[in-house]
């Protein structure tokens, strides 16, 4: 009864926010359905402005935005030339999750390293975030991507045999570290590598080969050893498998390599279990002029984290799942049926930009987004991002807040900085979710999204958890 009484309520308030005219509508929501945005926050700054909160926390690992200026890495010449190219490559990495997705079990053990599938892996994309790990002993330190989305971690090895890209820091050489250790090609650590990378371990002078692909233009391959890798002065392990990358090419900005964070044996979360018992957690920053952390193991997550649990994909079950069952905007839950989200399932992804939804829920969230931002000038399409507004003339403004409903009933509401993608300047800001091709497709939790949120990723309890203000 009451139900229905607070329904029809409801309904009728809903009515009456419809016929009102927009500025009305917006102040009357103003505070708590509304957040107040700076233009000059979307936009990139040439000053890097350290997180206090990422800072502090001694046992983790400074987190930045690879092309931002914050990052050993800014103003390499792999830097994606415009954002519409970013966000073509983006759009690369998730047709490949979607083609991994799409894969039976059986192609992954047919596959041989001689062939490797041209679109098999990930495309290691543009937006990726950065940290600094030690690898050997005595250590080098070298920036490498972190990716929950693969599960090798790997770093350009001299001597290059076949080919290096360019990066920042000196190329590593295991002739030169007293930890480095060839594996053998009979052992089981070589044969894990057919599930972590799609192509089975080969075998050269009885040494472990391995090779990965991430979409079409990418690739790692070389001997595969164990080394040791030093994250803080208190937590360094031995012999973690890794890959010697002598032949390796693609967009990785100048990073030095790939740290693995996905659930498959050999990524690092399963190899450091004793210790960390497969959680870590990290926080995106605010913008790349700021940091965040990757920490490893369940020291400092916050009480008001709140988990939902992960969902296995049989055919890739090296990716995180999750159930996403709603979407609010402005404070209204949008119409979309929570089967069509069962139906699509979804991951959570470190290195997709862009969150992806099934179209037919993309379509009700941009026609809500549309209505609440009616007094803004709308302008061209940006690539694959349909909805967005010309800003020129505003220094703040006012844009409906975003949440989105996880199983087990955990509400994320997004921060300020995880809702809109600006182009080169003030003059196309965009709505940053875009439809995939069709509604089975499986969606993805960008990281746009996950913005100044504390992720927390708990491989052995099967659950991600998802906590406000972890740095800024
Ligand atoms: C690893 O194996 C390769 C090929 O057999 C060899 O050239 C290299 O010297 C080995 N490295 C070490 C440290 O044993
Ligand atoms: C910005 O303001 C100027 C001057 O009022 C106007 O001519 C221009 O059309 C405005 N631009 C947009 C995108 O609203």
């Amino acid at each position: 009864m009451t139900t229905t009484i607070s329904s029809i309520f409801l309904f009728a308030s809903l009515l009456l926010l419809c016929v009102l005219p927009t500025f009305e509508q917006r102040e009357l929501t103003a505070d708590s359905h509304h957040h107040t945005l700076q233009v000059s926050s979307l936009l990139p700054s040439s000053v890097c402005s350290s997180s206090k909160v990422a800072d502090e926390r001694l046992s983790s690992l400074k987190v930045v935005h690879k092309y931002g200026p914050c990052s050993q890495l800014h103003q390499q010449e792999s830097n994606p030339a415009t954002h519409a190219d970013a966000l073509l490559q983006d759009q690369g990495r998730v047709n490949s999750i979607h083609s991994r997705l799409a894969k039976t079990s059986s192609d992954v053990k047919e596959t041989d390293a001689t062939k490797i599938p041209a679109k098999d892996g990930s495309v290691v994309g543009s937006g990726n975030y950065v940290v600094t790990v030690g690898i050997g002993n005595p250590k080098t330190d070298l920036s490498l991507i972190f990716d929950t989305g693969s599960d090798i971690t790997w770093t350009q090895c001299q001597p290059c045999i076949r080919y290096c890209y360019a990066q920042k820091e000196s190329i590593f050489d295991p002739s030169k570290s007293k930890s480095y250790l060839n594996i053998s090609c009979n052992s089981p650590t070589c044969s894990s590598l057919s599930s972590a990378t799609g192509n089975a371990g080969r075998c050269v002078s009885s040494t472990c080969v391995y090779a990965i692909q991430y979409g079409d233009s990418s690739y790692s391959a070389g001997f595969f050893g164990k080394e040791s890798l030093t994250l803080t002065s208190t937590d360094v392990f031995n012999d973690i498998p890794f890959g010697c990358g002598q032949n390796n090419r693609g967009l990785f900005g100048g990073a030095a390599g790939l740290l693995g964070l996905g659930r498959d044996k050999l990524s690092f979360p399963s190899q450091t279990a004793q210790k960390y018992n497969k959680i870590f957690s990290y926080c995106l920053p605010s913008s790349a002029s700021s940091t965040g952390y990757l920490t490893f193991g369940n020291s400092d997550i916050s009480n008001s984290v709140q988990f939902t649990p992960l969902v296995t994909f049989p055919r890739a079950p090296s990716f995180y799942g999750l159930d996403i069952s709603g979407i609010s905007v402005g404070g209204n839950k949008l119409p979309i049926s929570s089967s069509l989200f069962t139906n699509a399932r979804t991951i959570i992804d470190s290195g997709t930009v862009i969150t992806r939804l099934p179209p037919t829920a993309y379509s009700a969230l941009k026609t809500a987004f549309r209505q609440a931002m009616s007094q803004y000038p709308m302008t061209q399409a940006l690539s694959i991002l349909d909805t967005c507004y010309d800003f020129s003339n505003y220094t703040t403004v006012s844009i409906p807040k975003i949440s989105m409903f996880f199983g087990g009933g955990v509400k994320v509401d997004l921060d300020k900085s995880g809702i809109m993608y600006a182009g080169k300047d003030a003059s196309q800001v965009c709505l940053a979710f875009a439809g995939n091709g069709d509604d089975s497709e499986v969606g993805i939790f960008g990281n746009v999204q996950q913005k100044t949120l504390q992720v927390v990723y708990d491989g052995a309890g099967e659950r991600v958890g998802f906590g406000a203000g972890g740095c800024d």
